[in-house]
């Protein structure tokens, strides 16, 4: 289990503008008022971070754990770039606290490779140039992997209703659109592979 901890003696201004914390905080110096340590179950990894009660998912995800992948973009819930996946469901880190997300399954872009291997909708955008500039990127990705690990056939309108939430000012959604379908198609191939072998192998 991996375990963070922030410093109440501001250190965490300190760290945003790139300063390495300390290296040995002393053990005397005390949690911010109402800290409480939770575990946080992010990319098949625990982890225990210390959090206050106001902060959000987002937060802990990038200041404390590092993953970075996961985007602010908003920080009010309107434009998707920090949906990680709750539970098998796309969730907005910003409007999440830390304290509601203890225990519960987290996956962010980080957990999307299998091993080694890119996920399909990660090989789909690339292929398809779905993406720009790139920030809308992290967060199209978590959600069209949460949809297609429910549904890998969906149709078009539920393709447009699962990303609605996701803004993207560069591509026109276009080539976002033509990727998730491919993305899809190689899902289904692949789950159709699986059976077969299985059925082969008598499992
Ligand atoms: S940063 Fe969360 S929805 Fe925009
Ligand atoms: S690629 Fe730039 S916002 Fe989507």
């Amino acid at each position: 289990m991996a375990a963070h901890q922030r410093f109440p003696d501001g250190s965490l201004g300190a760290r945003r503008a790139g300063a390495a914390p300390p290296a040995a905080p002393p053990a005397t110096i005390p949690a911010p008022p109402g800290s409480r340590v939770v575990r946080l179950l992010v990319n098949a990894t625990e982890h225990e971070v210390l959090v206050r009660p106001q902060e959000i998912l987002l937060d802990v995800l990038r200041e404390d754990l590092r993953l970075v992948g996961t985007r602010r973009g908003c920080d009010m819930g309107t434009c998707g770039c920090c949906t990680v996946e709750i539970d098998g469901r796309p969730a907005l880190s910003c409007l999440t606290l830390a304290v509601e997300a203890a225990g519960r399954k987290i996956r962010t872009v980080e957990g999307l490779r299998d091993g080694g291997c890119l996920h399909p909708i990660q090989r789909c955008f690339e292929t398809a140039g779905a993406a720009q500039c790139g920030f809308c990127t992290s967060g199209f990705l978590v959600t069209i992997a949460s949809l297609l690990d429910r549904n890998p056939n969906p149709s078009e309108a539920e393709w447009r209703e699962e990303i609605s939430g996701n803004l993207c000012r560069c591509t026109g959604y276009v080539k976002i659109l033509d990727a998730a379908q491919e993305a899809a198609r190689m899902v289904r191939e692949r789950r159709t592979e699986s059976r077969r072998a299985n059925a082969a192998s008598g499992t």
